[in-house]
């Protein structure tokens, strides 16, 4: 899935620079992906470490996260599949709120792919309500439909706004695909928690820690993705049909500054490793700033070539901020 800030591009800079930690053994460490979006990192590490916490505020990204990282055993539901992509539509949330015709206005999906994305959402909530499949499956039903309907999504990138007509990949018809995961033999720990108050509650070997950049709030750019993942009732708000969402304190300069010496303070690992790219509301100087007392600090750099929100291709200095904790507040 294409998403905002994933570093699944910046994999090969993230691995070789925590592999290369001093004095640590990946295989007997306990790794935390605190703001795990799309589970890129986490899903990098889950085979190599000896568990996976897993963490996002989003309950959508939770759903990736909860089956990327936290199914570990081979899930034989391909009939389910099969089922969901034979059912006919119906007309539910995602088309009355979300797709043209008489009554609105909103185009996310084709009428016939929001009819689709109804019935298959409606009958896995059914199949799990009926206890004919349990948490996991259910877990990975839902994140093959996220990461499905995403790919025949019409909008530019996020959910923000609609195109003003189909574009060519949103005309295509929705085809529920099962999304890919590791297999392990370990057990990973997947919450949906904000961060703030989940480090009180863990502790482990390394830290990564990928909050936002800037001012774009993630629960409003993806806010279907979240009506879908939750499926509950809700008078859409204005042209886009926004929910409520979360307002992160870390897409705001003043207070995202405290939120992360706040973070470090309490955070019981042994390595912090925060990766921040040189277009953020944060400056380099602002984080050595507030990690340096905490410890032994250094910084790593790489110049990343990424798409913007508008597509347009262009090319940021991506750091990767390394903290060995010595103090502990
Ligand atoms: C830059 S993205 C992470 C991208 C991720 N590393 C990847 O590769 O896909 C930042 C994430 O932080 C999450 N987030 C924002 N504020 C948060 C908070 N207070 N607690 C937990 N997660 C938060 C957002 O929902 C978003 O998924």
């Amino acid at each position: 899935m294409n998403y905002i800030g994933s570093k699944k591009r910046l994999l090969p800079f993230i691995c070789a620079t925590i592999s290369n930690l001093d004095g640590i053994t990946l295989q007997e460490s306990v790794f935390c992906d605190l703001f795990a979006g799309s589970g890129a990192v986490g899903a990098a590490f889950k085979t190599k470490v000896t568990q996976i916490i897993s963490n996002d505020v989003e309950y959508f990204s939770y759903v990736l996260n909860r089956h990327r990282i936290g199914n570990t055993v081979p899930l034989e539901i391909e009939d389910i599949f099969e089922e969901l992509n034979a059912l006919e539509g119906v007309e539910g949330f995602v088309f009355k709120h979300y797709c043209k015709h008489a009554t609105n206005e909103r185009e996310y999906f084709s009428g016939e792919n929001g009819q689709k994305i109804d019935a298959m959402r409606q009958k896995i909530g059914q199949l799990h309500h009926d206890k004919h499949i349990d948490d996991n499956s259910f877990f990975y039903l839902l994140a093959s439909l996220i990461q499905s309907c995403d790919k025949v999504a019409n909008t530019a990138s996020v959910y923000g706004a609609y195109l003003k007509t189909l574009k060519d990949q949103a005309k295509k018809s929705i085809v529920i695909e099962p999304m890919s995961y590791e297999m392990s033999s370990r057990h990973h720990c997947v919450y949906n928690k904000n961060a703030s108050e989940l480090i009180r509650m863990i502790s482990g070997d390394i830290l990564y820690l990928d909050p936002p950049y800037n001012v774009r709030q993630y629960g409003a750019d993806y806010h279907l993705l979240n009506t879908i993942a939750l499926y509950d009732t809700f008078e859409p708000q204005g042209k886009t049909g926004r929910r409520e969402y979360y307002r992160s304190v870390f897409c705001k300069k003043r207070e995202a500054a405290l939120a992360l010496e706040s973070l470090i303070q309490k955070a019981a690992f042994t390595y912090l490793v925060m990766s921040y790219s040189n277009d953020g509301i944060l400056t380099l100087q602002d984080i050595k700033n507030i990690m340096k007392p905490y410890g032994s600090y250094k910084v790593v750099a790489t110049e990343h070539k990424c798409f913007g929100r508008k597509r347009e291709e262009r090319s940021t200095m991506e750091y990767l901020h390394i903290l060995k904790k010595t103090r502990e507040n």
